[in-house]
This record gives structure tokens, C-alpha cells and sequence, in this order.
């Protein structure tokens, strides 16, 4: 049996390739902080690098977490499922340093960062979105799954949506000017939450390698033209002018693209995977 701290071990105690490495790739950003450590101790503000960092990370493994589902999908892999709740709580350790920082910046005086959080509305939010993911990493232990039943469990860590939704937001909110990263954030969570909404339009499953497809195009256009408006609103420029430069490559690549060459290769995986040999994985539906 393994003991409960040795999280890169199976049920049964043996070294699992996939546990260890997907505690590798949870460490990888401390890692590459260590590494950097020199130049973010000289720069401008060091503490408020780190805060940066650790919150980006917090959505990256998010964002992780939420495309397990699909991805043993497509790839047909289903034993990622056994990595899924630990990239959660890898995302949820990122955010307890995030707001670890953010007291450490405020002087340690809980009192002023709890004011702050209390009295700002992109705090407010990130606030939420941090006292909902804490909820979900004290439940995700074997024992508080046996305790709630498979059924409640899984409907409580539907909350998990509301979390993203709430990270996007914060993470737009404070974001000064150009907002290219959080779109493509937003569309890729927006890919990931399209997915879930058409297996369930479709009565539970997989999609198909035409779905995936459909999907990805879809998300692509809105991303164009949610980006379009929010440039629009925010400038006061028509959306239609902004619309018009998504080919104009040399201003850098908009989200729009990125999403839809991420949303491509993943379409191209599930077709190479569709035609192997390979079984497919148990269907689960409610995930
Ligand atoms: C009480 C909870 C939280 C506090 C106090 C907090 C605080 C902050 C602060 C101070 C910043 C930097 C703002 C600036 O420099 O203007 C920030 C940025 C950010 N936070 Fe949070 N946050 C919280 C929760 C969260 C959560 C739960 C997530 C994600 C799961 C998150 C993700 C982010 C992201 C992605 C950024 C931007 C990082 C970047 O610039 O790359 N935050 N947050």
C-alpha cells in the first residue's frame, strides 16, 4: 500500500510513470523560478513578480485539470484520469502561494490584506474563485470521496467551472493593457467547457472527430468577435476595424488563431487515434 505523502505511487504501492510525471510538471514552474531567482530578486519588484507567477500558474494547472477529460478522450488514454485530482490541488498550491505573496506584500498584516480583499472588486472576485478551489482541494482525498459518494462528490466539483470563470475574470481585470494572453486564456477554457456542453447536448460520450472539428471553429469565431467587441468597448473603435486586422500577422497573432491551431491539433490527434487499434476508454459521461 502507499503511504498517503508518496503521491508519485500507485494504489498498490509501485512507482507510477504517470503520477511522477505529472509531479514534474507540477514542480517545473518552481523550478523555473529557482532558476530565474537571480534576475527576479534584482528586479523592479520581486514580490509582486512571484505574485504574478504564482497566479498564472494557479489557472495554467486550472486550465490542465479541465482538459483531462477531453484528452483521454482523444487520445485515448484513460489512465490520465488517475492524475486528475492531483493537477487540481497542484492548482490549488499555487494559489495558496499566490495569496501567501499577496499577505507577505501587504507586510504580513492580515488584517490590511484582508481589507484589501474585502474592498476590491478584482480581489473580491479572485477571493472567490480561491475560497471555492480550497473547497475542492479538502475534498479531494480518497476519504472525503468515500464519505460524500461518487455521485455528490462529482456534483460538487462542478464548482469547478464556477472557479475558472471567476480566475478568467480576475485575471482580466487586472490586466493594464494588452489583454492578447487572458483572450486566449478565456478561449481555450472556452474550448475546454464546449466540450462538456456538446457531450451532454449529445447525451454523454465522446466526440466524434467532425464534433471537434465543429467545436473548434466555433470557439475560434467567437473568440474573434468577443475579442472584436471587448477591443471596441474598451477604445471606442469600431469592432468591425479590429476585425480586420485578425490577417495582419505582423501586429502579432491574435487569440482567434491560437485557439483555432491548438483546437486543430487536438482534432488532428483524435483522427490518428480514431483510425489505431487502440480501445477507447470507459465513456464518462458526468465528468
Ligand atoms: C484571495 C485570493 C487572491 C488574491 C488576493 C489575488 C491577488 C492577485 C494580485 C495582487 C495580482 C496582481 C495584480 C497586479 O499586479 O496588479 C493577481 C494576479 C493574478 N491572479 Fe490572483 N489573487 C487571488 C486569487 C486568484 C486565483 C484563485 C487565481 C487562479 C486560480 C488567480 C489568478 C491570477 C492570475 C492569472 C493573475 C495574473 C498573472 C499574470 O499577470 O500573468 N488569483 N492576483
Amino acid at each position: 500500500m502507499r503511504t498517503s505523502w508518496q503521491i508519485w505511487r500507485d494504489r498498490r504501492g509501485r512507482l507510477s510513470p504517470l503520477r511522477g510525471g505529472a509531479l514534474v510538471l507540477l514542480l517545473m514552474p518552481l523550478f523555473k523560478a529557482l532558476y530565474e531567482l537571480d534576475a527576479i530578486v534584482h528586479g523592479a519588484r520581486p514580490i509582486n513578480e512571484l505574485i504574478h507567477r504564482a497566479g498564472f500558474w494557479a489557472l495554467v494547472f486550472l486550465g490542465i485539470t479541465l482538459a483531462v477529460t477531453p484528452f483521454r478522450h482523444v487520445a485515448r488514454y484513460g489512465h490520465l484520469i488517475e492524475v486528475r485530482r492531483m493537477l487540481g490541488v497542484g492548482a490549488f498550491c499555487y494559489a495558496a502561494v499566490h495569496l501567501a505573496l499577496f499577505v507577505a506584500d501587504q507586510g504580513f498584516d492580515i488584517g490590511k490584506a484582508a481589507y484589501e480583499i474585502t474592498h476590491r472588486w478584482y480581489l473580491i472576485i479572485g477571493g472567490t474563485g480561491w475560497l471555492l478551489l480550497a473547497v475542492l482541494a479538502a475534498t479531494s482525498t480518497d476519504a472525503m470521496v468515500r464519505r460524500l459518494g461518487g455521485m455528490r462528490w462529482r456534483r460538487l466539483h462542478q464548482i469547478i467551472y464556477a472557479v475558472a470563470l471567476l480566475a478568467l475574470i480576475h485575471y482580466f481585470q487586472q490586466t493594464k493593457a494588452d489583454v492578447t494572453v487572458p483572450s486566449f486564456a478565456a478561449s481555450l477554457f472556452g474550448w475546454l467547457i464546449g466540450y462538456r456542453v456538446v457531450a451532454w447536448w449529445q447525451g454523454g460520450g465522446e466526440l466524434s472527430t467532425r464534433s471537434l472539428l465543429g467545436l473548434t471553429i466555433a470557439v475560434s469565431v467567437l473568440t474573434f468577435i468577443g475579442e472584436a467587441i471587448g477591443i471596441a468597448i474598451a477604445f471606442h473603435v469600431s469592432p468591425l476595424r479590429v476585425l480586420s486586422v485578425a490577417f495582419d500577422f505582423g501586429a502579432g497573432v491574435r487569440p482567434g488563431w491560437q485557439v483555432l491551431a491548438a483546437g486543430l491539433a487536438v482534432v488532428a490527434i483524435d483522427a490518428v487515434r480514431s483510425r489505431s487499434r487502440t480501445a477507447r476508454p470507459r465513456t464518462v459521461a458526468a465528468e
